[in-house]
């Protein structure tokens, strides 16, 4: 039978790729979103990919969405954190709620589904976990530190988790995309973006399938060796 892969996010952007390219290498997909349910019905419409609709940040509706999900397609043995949002703004201007919007969808999503789902990924004796970061959570980046602590934690979580994993056949890795073309990028001032662009050693935006293909390429049944790592996909932009 086919294996469960739950992607977070999976509806739009790199979620998107990721999703249509987990079914393509044979996975039974669901994807999740927040809110967007006129993109999410489209993204299902075109697919053929289950979604489904719950607050990643939320660890009740996590909860009953792992369960909903088990209860249908059979256990979580693939799951990829993809959700992530930015409220960007200088420390001066940046908000509590702004700060903690971040942490809770980026990063406490994080927590939320790999505790929810990796004791069945131990029984089953076979994981694969694959959290986006980012370029911005190893570099840094101006006017975003809550996002820039939120993906350095992913970072960090990776290392820890892909420990306690590794005895039972579960790999925890992180990708770091750099600047990919999606809403979230299409949303930085065309002046700004330029200039990031012209920082990119090899002279364009990511693409989604960038991204995807890395996750496909972590997540395999014969990728057991590769754990705790970060892969950055980035066009060359930040060599960690
Ligand atoms: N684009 C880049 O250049 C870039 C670079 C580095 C890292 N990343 C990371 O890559 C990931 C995907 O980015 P993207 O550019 O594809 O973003 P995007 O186009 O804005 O899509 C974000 C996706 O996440 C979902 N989402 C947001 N908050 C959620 C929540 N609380 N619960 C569940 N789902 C939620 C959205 O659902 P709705 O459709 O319902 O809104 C949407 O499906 C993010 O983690 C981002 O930080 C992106």
């Amino acid at each position: 039978m086919s294996k469960v892969a739950l992607v977070t996010g999976g509806t739009r952007g790199i979620g998107a790729d990721i999703s249509k390219q987990l079914k393509e290498a044979g996975r039974t997909v669901i994807a999740s979103y927040a809110s967007n349910d006129a993109a999410a019905h489209a993204f299902a419409a075109e697919t053929d990919i289950e979604v489904i609709k719950f607050d990643a940040a939320d660890y009740e509706a996590c909860g009953e969405a792992v369960r909903k999900i088990t209860a249908e397609f059979g256990p979580v043995s693939i799951l990829v954190n993809n959700a992530g949002i930015t409220r960007d703004a200088t420390l001066s201007r940046m908000t509590r709620k702004m700060w903690d919007e971040v942490i809770d969808t980026n990063l406490g999503s994080c927590f939320n589904l790999c505790s929810l789902t990796f004791e069945g990924m131990k029984a089953e004796k076979f994981g694969r976990i694959v959290n986006i970061g980012s370029i911005n959570g190893q570099a840094g980046q101006y006017g975003q530190v809550n996002y820039a602590a939120a993906k350095s934690g992913i970072h960090g979580f990776t290392k820890a988790l892909a420990q306690e994993g590794a005895r039972y056949n579960i790999t925890v890795n992180a990708i770091a995309p750099g600047y990919v073309d999606t809403d979230m990028v299409r949303a930085v001032p065309p002046d700004v973006l330029q200039k990031i662009v012209a920082k990119i050693p090899v002279g364009r935006l990511g693409h989604a399938e960038d991204i995807a293909r890395g996750v496909v390429f972590l997540t395999g049944d014969n990728a057991d060796f590769i754990t705790g790592s970060t892969l950055s996909i980035n066009g060359g932009q930040h060599m960690y």
